[in-house]
């Protein structure tokens, strides 16, 4: 079995309510995301709970912090035995290296990506807080941050995998949400892209949310995603 391409937003507030939607999934075809709403909500208990019913879990805390700071929450993200945790890359390279360091010291080492720009923030956000360059320029720099700090990825649009990929080789994990399948409902996302384009577009792993935990029948709409990815 192949590792599983799809990651599932669990953006739940209580532990009951993952625990229900979480049993509706395969964790032979899924990872789950933990974001802040349901960490801050369960604590480091929902992992724990998640990874016993046989999920891998990326824990999306989004790190930014000092160095110091963020390598020690790396190292305790890291032996709570999650697959994957972010910092957000604004944070500098100093302080994604402290994190890298942090994490290869730990016996667990889980994967190390870094958000670029979120997604919400357009060119007049970013220059409403300073950053006058280039939006896409800036995604790209941030990117090339990441990689030379040692981080294993990014998180960023789909939109932008194909011209990142180019860039940045093809060991460098792009993680895309914003995902929508052909023909669904956007809900608030913007700037969606198909499973099918993302993945050709270069990306390595798909953050899935409402079109999958708020179908009818989650495990079909799984399944049909990852029909699709394999066709392509
Ligand atoms: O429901 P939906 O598929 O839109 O969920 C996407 C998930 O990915 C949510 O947990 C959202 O917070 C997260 N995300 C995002 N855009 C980003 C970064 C994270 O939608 N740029």
């Amino acid at each position: 079995m192949p590792s599983p391409k799809i990651i599932i937003a669990i953006d739940v507030n209580n532990q009951p309510d993952a625990i229900r939607l979480a049993e509706k999934f395969d964790p032979k075809l899924c990872r789950l995301k933990i974001g802040l709403e349901l960490y801050t909500a369960e604590g480091p208990a929902i992992l724990e709970v998640l990874q016993k019913l046989g999920f891998e879990i990326f824990l999306d805390l989004k790190f930014h912090d000092i160095p110091n700071t963020v390598a020690r929450v790396c190292a305790v993200a890291a032996s709570m035995g999650v697959w994957m945790v972010n910092v957000h890359a604004l944070g500098g390279r100093a302080m994604m290296s402290a994190a890298r360091e942090a994490i290869s010291k730990s016996n667990h080492q889980p994967l190390l990506t870094a958000v670029t720009i979120l997604t919400s923030h357009s060119q007049e956000d970013l220059a409403a807080v300073g950053i006058t360059g280039n939006l896409e320029e800036c995604v790209l720099q941030y990117a090339e941050n990441a990689r030379q700090a040692g981080c294993d990825g990014i998180v960023c649009s789909a939109l932008e995998a194909g011209k990142l990929r180019k860039k940045l080789g093809d060991d460098f994990i792009l993680v895309t949400p914003g995902i929508r399948p052909e023909g669904g409902n956007t809900n608030d996302q913007k700037r969606v892209v198909s499973p099918v384009v993302a993945i050709e577009s270069g990306a390595n792993y798909l953050v899935i949310g409402r079109p999958v935990t708020g179908a009818d029948d989650p495990a079909r709409a799984l399944l049909n995603i990852h029909e699709s990815i394999k066709k392509a």
